[in-house]
Parts: C-alpha cells; structure tokens; sequence
C-alpha cells in the first residue's frame, strides 16, 4: 500500500520495570504469560498493520484486549516499547516535543469515551476552544465553530450549557469540537459507548453520513461487534495484545481465522453483513431474467431472489453479468452458519 497513513510495524506496548529488557531477551517471541510472571503486562504484542486515506479500522475486542494501548502507541500519549510508528511516512518515535505537538494540533483528533466538556463554556466555545488555543481569532473560531454545530445537528443548542444537554448532545459536542481542527487522522476511543441502543445508532448513522462526506483516515475503538461491523472499512481484532485477524467485515464473518474471532462471528445475522459477490458462483449459469447487483447486501434483495426458481444472474455496475446465485444459496446463507437466528 502506497498509500498508508498510520503504519505500524512490530510495535510492542509492555508494562512493568524491566518491559525493554524483558522484549529485547524474548527476541520478538512475546508469551504474555512468561511476562506476567516477571512482573510485565503485555498491552500491545507485535502489532503489524497499515491503515490507508480515507480508510475506517475499527478496533474491536474485549475488555483489556489491548484495543487503547494501542490507540495511545499511536496517537503517542504513552511511547511504544518496541517496534515502529509512521504517520504520513513520519517516524513518529524520532519526532521532538515541538513536532509531536504540531501533529496533534493540526493533524490529529482525538475523542475519548468521557466528553471531558468545559463546565462553564456553552456548546459553540466548547468547540471553539481548540481553535482558540490554535491562535486562531475569536470571532473566526466561532465562525467555524457554528459550521461544526450544524454539521452534526446541534444547531439551536450552541448557547446551552453542557448539563443542560443529554448524553448523546454531549457526545456530538465532543465530536463537533475535535471535528473543528479538522484533522486529517481521528481516533476515536469507544466514543458512544455510553449511549443508549436508540442515541447510539442515531450516532452510528450520523458518523457514517459525516464519513461520506469527509472522508478521514479513522482508527475507530470499540467493544461492540455490531458497530464494528456497520462502521468499518476492515476490523482488527485484538485478544491479549494480539491482532488476531484483520479483514473486511465479510471476510471475518465468511473465514475466522482463530476461535476467539469465531465466537463474534457466530451470532452475526449474516445476510446483514455479506453482499450477493461474497457468496456468488462466479459462474454463469442457466439463470432467470432477474438480475441483482453484486454489491447488495443480502438482506435487501433475498426476497426477491427467493421468489425465482432458477438461480438469478449477477451482474456489476456496468451491466456486466459476473456470476449467478441460487435461491438455495440464500436459504444456506441465511439460515446456516450461525447459532441462532433471531
Ligand atoms: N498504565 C498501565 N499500566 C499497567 N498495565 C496497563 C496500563 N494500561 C493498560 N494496562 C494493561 O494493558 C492491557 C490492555 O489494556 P487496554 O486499556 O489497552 O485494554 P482495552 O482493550 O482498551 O480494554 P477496555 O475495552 O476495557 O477499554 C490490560 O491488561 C491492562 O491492564
Ligand atoms: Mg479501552
């Protein structure tokens, strides 16, 4: 990939009083284990991976899995114990405190799970805040800040105080105001974890809308394997410092590489996740005059596919045909693979 925007390397996070002995002795063969017992955590073990322009990652696992650490390595709030970190090519390890503050300013954003909002300042200083501490002029960082409001649907609310918002309000604050720089990379640490089902996929799909229109390189944190799902370009999974797997959301659902990313995937209503190409025959066979699109997920079309008897044709943008589906393939898909299908 050309193209990397965040580049990871063998990075290693570990704990502990003798963490860089400890990594230089283990000769990249890290046993969290081994560690553990001479007093070292292992937060993040041997991350390879590249994330490009525009690209989403999601980051998903559980508890302690490693997913902030690894965030942190790269954002630098805390330094890697071992490997390399570039950023736009950067070495972000060689950078001095000038150059590392530069980066975070007008490069970075950063939105964690508390909003940590200013008490005393309304919405639109919230977000005009960063901005201030910028040097740039009140008057324009209001200006800007009031574009940012109405960007994520606040507009009516930039004079109420944050206790007088709800959570999800709060929420979009925070995101509006890290927005406001306009960086170039976002991290985001399980930024609506603390949002009711309803807020939380309000969130979802105004972030998604933002994304399309914005198009940042994003490195996305989460617990929920639904979200990681519906936000990511492609999802890491990490268990104990390890990225287990990193893949499109349809290739960890069609082909977990370990248990522990099977287990996710077992109760993930398929059809919601793979399109018609990812479960096609590339072959063209007798087929009905019904043609789908290759890039429709499942769960869109198999009604109208289940009507046929014989399998449909696929076909892409260009009209082309490149593949056909079986109604019984649907059925499979739909009803197999999974452990329950409510
Ligand atoms: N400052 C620290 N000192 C020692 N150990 C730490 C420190 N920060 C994190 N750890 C350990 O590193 C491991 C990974 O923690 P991390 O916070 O990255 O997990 P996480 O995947 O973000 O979990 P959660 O979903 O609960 O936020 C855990 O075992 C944790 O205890
Ligand atoms: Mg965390």
């Amino acid at each position: 990939m050309t193209d990397a925007v965040i580049k990871c390397e063998n990075v290693y996070k570990i704990f502990g009083p003798n963490a860089q002995k400890m990594l230089q002795k283990a000769n990249g063969n890290v046993d969290a284990k081994t560690f553990q017992e001479n007093g070292c955590i292992v937060g993040v073990n041997d991350a390879s991976f590249e994330v490009s322009k525009g690209e989403m990652l999601v980051v998903m696992g559980l508890s302690g899995s490693g997913k902030s650490t690894l965030l942190r390595c790269i954002s630098r709030l805390t330094d890697a114990t071992g490997g390399k970190i570039f950023i736009e090519g950067q070495d972000l390890l060689k950078l001095n405190n000038k150059e590392l503050i530069n980066l975070r300013r007008n490069k970075m954003g950063m939105v964690f799970q508390s909003f940590a909002l200013l008490p005393h300042k309304t919405v639109v200083e919230n977000i005009a805040f960063p901005l201030q501490i910028k040097g740039i002029k009140t008057e324009d960082s209001i200006s800007k800040a009031m574009d940012m409001v109405k960007l994520v649907g606040l507009d009516g609310r930039e004079n109420y105080f944050p206790r007088e918002l709800s959570g999800g309000q709060q929420q979009r604050v925070g995101i509006a105001r890290s927005l406001a720089v306009e960086p170039d990379i976002w991290f985001l640490d399980e930024p609506f974890s603390a949002l009711d089902p309803l807020i939380r996929k309000e969130m979802q799909d105004e972030f998604l809308r933002l994304q399309e229109k914005l198009q940042k390189t994003i490195m996305f944190i989460t617990h929920d394997f639904d979200e990681a799902l519906k936000l990511a370009d492609r999802i890491a999974i990490m268990k104990d410092g390890i990225i287990e797997q990193l893949d499109t959301p349809a290739n960890i659902v069609l082909n977990p590489a370990t248990e522990y990313v099977k287990k996710f995937t077992e109760e993930v209503p398929r059809e919601k996740v793979l399109t018609i190409e990812d479960v096609m025959d590339k072959i063209n066979s007798d087929s009905s005059d019904l043609k789908v699109l290759k890039n429709e997920i499942i769960e869109n079309v198999a009604e109208k596919i289940l009507t046929q008897e014989k399998a449909v044709s696929v076909i892409d943008q260009d009209n082309k045909v490149v593949g056909s589906i079986n109604p019984s393939k649907i059925i499979q898909t739909v009803f197999g693979g999974r452990k329950n299908n409510n």
